[in-house]
């Protein structure tokens, strides 16, 4: 399967630490999030990771390449350890499509449209940079829902509190529970960053699992919310046609680092995380 990863976005959250670094490239403890995204989508049933990016951003290409020199260094001087994390960095299989200009989610993925109707029209995922799935588990989970509704597309959701809805697409829908699927929710609307009336406080949270039919509707998605083509909005227009599944995570299952609050406290959580796994060993 295909995992798109859009990574060519301004990065403007972070400013001015992402003047010069990509967004993608700011580390959570000694990694930076792209890594955790691309090792989370070769964990599941990925074959092709895509990294949408643009040419203002070598450093993402540059952390994806071998480097033989450095490695040969860490290893000459005992430090095996550091050389086995730098080559597996480079040896990760990632490749690029570029998006010309920043103009917005939906745009960026169907940069890789051709990639998706060439791979016989299968589903595929997007994964946003915003998010980290510490225990790799999300996107099988995703797929089991897709499976259990006839492969319709299932988006990954999060409660969140009523001051952050505005900053999420948040979904409209009707809880599956007393059908037997207490996580998993019908979706009948989306809205994008909405400013008041949230139709519910389930975030859409950066993992999508997407039938190849959003790729169309994306190639004639007009302009949204900020003046960017929404992936939200093809998704929006999918609900007329095909089904569509939410699946509501829990808090620990994924980490947000998409403001420099959250990410703060992510690497606060990632260190703690880490310390009882140590501890555990
Ligand atoms: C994007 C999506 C939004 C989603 C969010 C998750 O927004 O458009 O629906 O909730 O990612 O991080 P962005 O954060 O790129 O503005």
């Amino acid at each position: 399967m295909i995992a798109i990863i859009p990574a060519a976005g301004l990065g403007t959250r972070f400013l001015p630490a992402t003047k010069a670094i990509p967004k993608e490239m700011l580390p959570v403890l000694n990694k930076p999030t792209i890594q955790y995204v691309v090792e989370e989508a070769l964990a599941a049933d990925v074959d092709t990771v895509v990294i949408i990016t643009n040419d203002n951003k070598p450093a993402i290409r540059e952390h994806f390449s071998s480097d033989e020199a450095l490695v040969s260094l860490l290893e000459s001087t005992g430090k095996s350890d550091l050389a086995a994390e730098v080559r597996t960095a480079g040896c990760l299989p990632v490749s690029y499509l570029i998006q010309e200009k920043p103009l917005g989610l939906g745009h960026a993925v169907y940069c890789a449209s051709e990639l998706v109707r060439e791979n016989q029209n299968e589903l595929f995922y997007v994964l946003l940079g915003d998010v980290l799935v510490p225990g790799n588990q999300m996107l099988q989970q995703m797929t089991a829902v897709s499976r259990a509704h006839e492969n319709a597309c299932v988006i990954a959701v999060l409660a969140v509190p009523d001051s952050e809805t505005y900053r999420f697409g948040i979904v409209a829908g009707v809880s599956l529970a007393s059908q037997g699927e207490p996580q998993v929710w019908r979706i009948t609307g989306l809205v994008e960053k909405p400013q008041s009336n949230p139709p519910s406080n389930l975030a859409v949270f950066g993992r999508y699992l997407l039938t190849p039919k959003v790729m169309e509707l994306l190639g004639s998605t007009e302009p949204g919310v900020g003046n960017e083509i929404q992936l939200t909005d093809a998704l929006i227009e999918l609900l007329e046609t095909e089904e569509m599944y939410a699946l509501v995570i829990d808090p620990d299952d994924g980490y947000d680092v998409g403001t420099v609050n959250d990410w703060l406290n992510t690497n606060n959580r990632m260190a703690a995380r880490a310390l009882s796994s140590a501890g555990q060993a």
